[in-house]
């Protein structure tokens, strides 16, 4: 989107204009809220990130020199390929660090859908702050900064080396960010025995998820061919009748995967998704048309009993059954996106930093149960370099707002997610011992 001078000078008289006569009491709000602020203005957005990129990159670099951070840009040689990091040096330097990842870019935003401009980082009188990565993440690398500023004014000195990265393009896959990365001897060089990457917020006041794996997600398109002809004849077996075969059955397995429910003991983390997401096909009101096609999302979690070639046998019987006494490729399958599950860390005290987060979560009166995050983020390529992965997310009482209009996150959870992320890291960073040889 290009973007012309003529409405940032609106939107910035906008902005002063209710930060002056409506609120002047944010004058004097904290310094962390107004470092989120300006770093949600910065237009890091998709599909055209660059120029929120441009300006977010020396602000970041900056702000290291604020905290005595140690600020590293490299360029992954392909133009827009790059890899933010900062870091503070821990006294002994050869145990593995600590990673903190995050990333700059936001997903699109409709200004005309929001209540308020989605770069303006309005807040309203209840504090509640409402921007494009309010939640999904800006407002996670500002409170972790904050939260080293913090640790650093009380003295704290690390064992173990922290870095903190900010990649480019997480919502597009990490194309142009941690693929590349993870490859390079920059990234092995950091020495990362554990990452903290993207969680999810709750609405709770005591409770966080700790996420220590991902769904694969798999997409399909289904198409059904058959004998098309005057909509008012009866074929025998017709495009629709052999599309509904699959659909019938696939969602029956939706079905299957939902009565899981009934059991107490299973949570929606460990069931399998799948929905039709879109439909196509006919030419006319009046034509029975030859070809019909589903397209079908799914977020596979494997069981002990159920591996991909299961999933793929199943889609492929599917497949098969829709092909109603017809010759073959009357009904064809093709993925869009097949994606294999990059590991899972282990969730349980065989693993000692499972050990020293669930510490944190007791010291903070909070419950951190595993859980298993149904989307895919740039933690799934760290994991598959065989490095033990948390999603977490510490903010209280924050509804999940991510990719969603009116993005926002309150002013008073975001200070209190920086109290709990600075108990996090100063725990991760003094446990002692070379623990990976
Ligand atoms: C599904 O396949 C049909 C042709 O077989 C194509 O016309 C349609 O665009 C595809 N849909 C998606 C979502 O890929
Ligand atoms: C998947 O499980 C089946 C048995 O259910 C087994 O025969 C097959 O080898 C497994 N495939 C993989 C890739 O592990
Ligand atoms: C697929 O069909 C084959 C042959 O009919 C059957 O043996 C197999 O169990 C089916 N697999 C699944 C996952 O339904
Ligand atoms: C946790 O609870 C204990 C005992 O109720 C209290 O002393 C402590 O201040 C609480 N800590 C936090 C971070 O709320
Ligand atoms: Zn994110």
């Amino acid at each position: 989107m290009a973007v012309t001078k003529y409405p940032l000078i609106i939107f910035t008289i906008a902005y002063l204009t209710r930060t002056a006569f409506t609120f002047p009491s944010s004058l004097q709000e904290d310094p962390a809220v107004t470092k989120l602020r300006t770093y949600l203005r910065f237009r890091s957005a998709h599909p055209d990130p660059d120029s929120g990129y441009e300006q977010a990159i020396p602000w970041l670099e900056q702000y290291a020199e604020e905290l005595g951070l140690e600020f590293n840009f490299l360029d992954l040689d392909e133009p827009n390929r790059f890899a933010v990091w900062m870091t503070w040096r821990g006294s002994d330097p050869s145990l593995k660090s600590v990673l903190l990842n995050s990333h700059m870019d936001v997903v699109a935003a409709e200004p005309d859908k929001w209540e308020y401009h989605p770069f303006e980082a309005y807040k309203d009188a209840e504090g509640n702050i409402f921007g494009r990565g309010a939640s999904d993440m800006k407002s996670a690398t500002i409170a972790e900064l904050e939260a080293i500023r913090k640790l650093k004014t009380s003295g704290f000195q690390p064992l173990r080396t922290i870095h903190l990265t900010v990649m480019p393009d997480e919502e597009l896959g990490g194309v142009r960010g941690m693929i590349p990365f993870v490859k390079t001897d920059e990234f092995k060089n950091l020495n990362v025995g554990i990452n903290i990457d993207e969680g999810f917020p709750i609405d709770s006041e005591n409770m966080v998820h700790i996420t220590y794996a991902e769904k694969s997600i798999w997409q399909f398109n289904i198409t059904a061919r058959g004998a098309a002809g005057h909509a008012s004849t009866l074929p025998e077996y017709t495009a629709g009748q052999r599309l509904q075969v699959v659909i019938d059955k696939l969602l029956a397995y939706r079905e299957s995967e939902l009565q899981k429910l009934q059991n107490p003991d299973v949570t929606v983390d460990q069931l399998t998704s799948l929905n039709l997401v879109r439909l196509g096909g006919g030419i006319g009101d009046n034509t029975i048309p030859n070809e019909v096609w589903a397209s079908f999302d799914m977020r596979i979690w494997l069981l002990p009993n159920w591996n991909f070639t299961d999933v793929e046998n199943m889609i492929l019987n599917i497949t098969e059954e829709a092909r109603l006494g017809s010759t073959p490729n009357e009904v064809t399958l093709n993925f869009i996106l097949k994606s294999m599950e990059a590991g899972r860390t282990t969730p349980d005290d065989s693993n000692v930093w499972w050990t020293v987060v669930q510490d944190s979560c007791r010291e903070m009166n909070i419950t951190c149960p595993p859980n298993v995050l149904s989307a895919a983020t740039d933690g799934r390529y760290v994991r598959s370099m065989d490095i033990p992965v948390f999603g977490i997310c510490p903010f209280p009482n924050t509804p999940n707002t991510a990719h969603q209009d009116n993005e926002f996150i309150n002013e008073a959870n975001f200070l209190k997610g920086i109290e709990r992320y600075a108990t996090l890291i100063q725990k991760l960073a003094v446990l002692p011992g070379n623990l990976y040889p």
